[in-house]
């Protein structure tokens, strides 16, 4: 999978993608990441890639130029399965959305910046918005970072049994079970004896129906599904 991301900072995506998993992703050579400075796109000398909003009001509105040019110039070297603008007031992403983007072959991500970007550029060119949660970040990277962290560790090859991702949180709609590690007793806090029974049915067992009880307790919205 390829994964073009649009920014006016870099920096704060290097980092996230450049660890554990996705580094792992990256150096398998299952996942490409391409992060792009807009401003290679700025609309003159100074970089300049925002403007006032007509009509007024506070805030600066990313342009349609440089964003445009942007996208055209990935666009002339392939196609695109999505064109994708992460925003508070996108659609809400989550396990399903993760595992459907996993499936795509070539992916442009958009972060935005101060009051957002021209609605231009929403009509003509984006084809999905996301939001990772109803609480408003800074700018759109550290979304975009959750967003390809979320879709890469799913590719196949990506993980190994250990970590398959076919026991995570919300793969079939329920929270993890409690994990514990040794020793067996801390400060008299004991592990839970099935646990250590080895035998592998009910530990299964007991798995299966301490993530019920869990999803029911903290996230009944999920049983509803
Ligand atoms: N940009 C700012 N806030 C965001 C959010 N919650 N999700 C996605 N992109 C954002």
């Amino acid at each position: 999978m390829r994964i073009d991301i649009i920014t006016v900072l870099p920096e704060l995506l290097e980092s996230p993608l450049n660890h554990s998993i996705m580094k792992r992703a990256k150096d398998k050579g299952l996942l490409e990441v391409h992060i792009h400075q807009l401003r290679t796109w700025a609309v003159n000398e100074y970089g300049q890639v925002d403007d006032y909003q007509y009509g007024g009001g506070a805030g600066m509105v990313m342009m349609c130029e440089p964003l445009v040019n942007a996208i055209e110039s990935l666009q002339k070297e392939r196609t695109y399965d999505e064109i994708i603008f992460l925003t508070p007031d996108g659609e809400r992403f989550n396990q399903k959305k993760a595992n459907q983007l996993s499936l795509k072959k070539n992916l442009i991500l958009i972060c935005g910046h101060y009051k957002g970007i021209d609605e231009r550029v929403r009509e003509h060119f984006i084809t999905k918005e996301i939001s990772i949660g109803d609480f408003v970040l800074s700018g759109g990277e550290i979304a975009a970072a959750v967003v390809v962290d979320a879709v890469g560790r799913l590719l196949p090859g990506v993980l190994n049994d250990e970590t398959s991702a076919l026991f995570d949180s919300f793969q079939d709609n329920l929270l993890a079970p409690p994990v514990y590690t040794r020793p067996a007793e801390f400060r008299e806090w004991k592990v839970p004896d099935i646990l250590l029974s080895g035998d592998l049915k009910k530990i299964e067992d007991w798995r299966h129906e301490q993530a019920v009880e869990r999803t029911k307790q903290r996230r009944p919205d999920l049983l509803e599904d």
